[in-house]
């Protein structure tokens, strides 16, 4: 579709990409969803999921960030065990492999080599192979066994937005379909959750100027900051802080709320920011600690939290979506920081210095 390709209004189609994700979500939904309501997934790739004992996911930049929250769902709603895997690491570190190993390549271009690398040698083992990417007809998407498409639409900017949370929900959509145990996730419609989140992102993407208020206190002039978290918040944090390096050239680093007091709180000194993000019930006694930790030496924090979760002096409030889909909404916020941040740096936001769209060399 040529209207895709074009920014319109938008002054950078990283915005624009941006603003399009609860769309995309809401088009995954309806490529996934038959007219009974029900999955729509090939029945050779339902079987040989279901015969695997243990699933590999393999990826690269924010791809692989989608992979961690990947093997999250998957074992949580199907009750398969997951590894996920930096693809050109799996090369020189490769594990020993289970039995009836299942291997999934998250790739939005799909033609990215260090993936690839992993695809060859696995076909040459004969193990069974899926492809989840946003480019029909890419090289992995022609490689592998499977392909399941993100349906994102085309992503011109380099920094990748729209098409990891396509991966997410893609994700979630065959974690639901693969669900062994139905007791695992009773009553959990995905496409459901999934279109509340949908609108959870639209809430969020609403919230621009608060955003730009965010950056223009934390960020402003540091050269530096944190992205702390905890569980499946930790694996956003990662890809916040990706996002924040990428595009402004902010030294970011994402930390597991949990590993601060092993190492990192060294850094933390008057002024340095650091963004917590808090989505999840169950660590949120830990997460208010870490907070006030750094906050006690010197650190800037902004806080985004969840409804239910919030307290009164936190930054920003995520309306509440099902506890495994939280990062399709968290990330939002984390985009826009780091959009905003380059913007007021002057960067070249769609084209940031020494970065490709796709990387076809090892
Ligand atoms: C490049 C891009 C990243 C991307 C990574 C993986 O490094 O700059 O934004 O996440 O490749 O790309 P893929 O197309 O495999 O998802």
């Amino acid at each position: 579709d040529a209207s895709d390709m074009e920014k319109g209004l938008y002054p950078h189609y990283m915005l624009k990409e941006i603003d399009e994700q609860p769309l995309v979500i809401r088009k995954v939904i309806s490529k996934y969803q038959d007219s009974e309501g029900s999955i729509r997934i090939d029945a050779g790739l339902r079987n040989r999921l279901n015969e695997a004992d243990r699933i590999y996911i393999m990826a690269c930049g924010t791809s692989y960030h989608a992979g961690l929250v990947g093997k999250q769902l998957l074992e949580k709603i199907a009750g398969i065990p997951v590894e996920t895997h930096i693809a050109s690491e799996f090369l020189y570190n490769r594990p020993i492999l289970s039995s009836k190993p299942f291997f999934i390549f998250i790739s939005q271009s799909g033609e990215t080599a260090d993936s690839r690398g992993v695809l060859v040698t696995i076909k040459q083992l004969q193990y069974p192979t899926l492809t989840i990417t946003n480019v029909p007809g890419s090289t992995l998407s022609r490689e592998a066994d499977y392909t399941l498409l993100t349906y994102a639409g085309p992503e011109i900017a380099v920094a990748s937005t729209k098409a990891y949370t396509a991966q997410i929900a893609v994700l979630a959509i065959l974690a639901f379909d693969v669900m062994r145990e139905r007791e695992r996730a009773p009553h959990v419609n995905p496409f459901h959750e999934l279109s509340i989140a949908a609108n959870a992102m639209e809430i969020m993407i609403n919230k621009k100027e608060m955003m730009e208020e965010i950056v223009w206190q934390y960020l402003n002039a540091s050269r530096n900051c944190f992205f702390i978290g905890r569980g499946v918040d930790y694996y956003v944090s990662l890809e916040g802080a990706l996002k924040l390096k990428e595009i402004s050239y902010i030294q970011a680093e994402g930390f597991a709320g949990g590993e601060l007091k092993h190492g990192t709180i060294a850094l933390i000194e008057e002024g340095t920011p650091a963004i917590a993000i808090l989505t999840q019930a169950h660590v949120r006694a830990n997460m208010r600690s870490n907070v006030q930790e750094i906050k006690a030496r010197g650190a800037h924090v902004c806080t985004i939290s969840m409804e239910g979760l919030e307290e009164s002096e936190d930054h920003m409030v995520l309306p509440v979506v099902h506890e495994l889909l939280t990062p399709l909404v968290s990330v939002i916020p984390l985009q826009l920081i780091a959009y905003y941040a380059a913007k007021y740096r002057g960067c070249d936001i769609d084209k940031p210095r020494n970065l490709a769209k796709s990387v076809t060399v090892e």
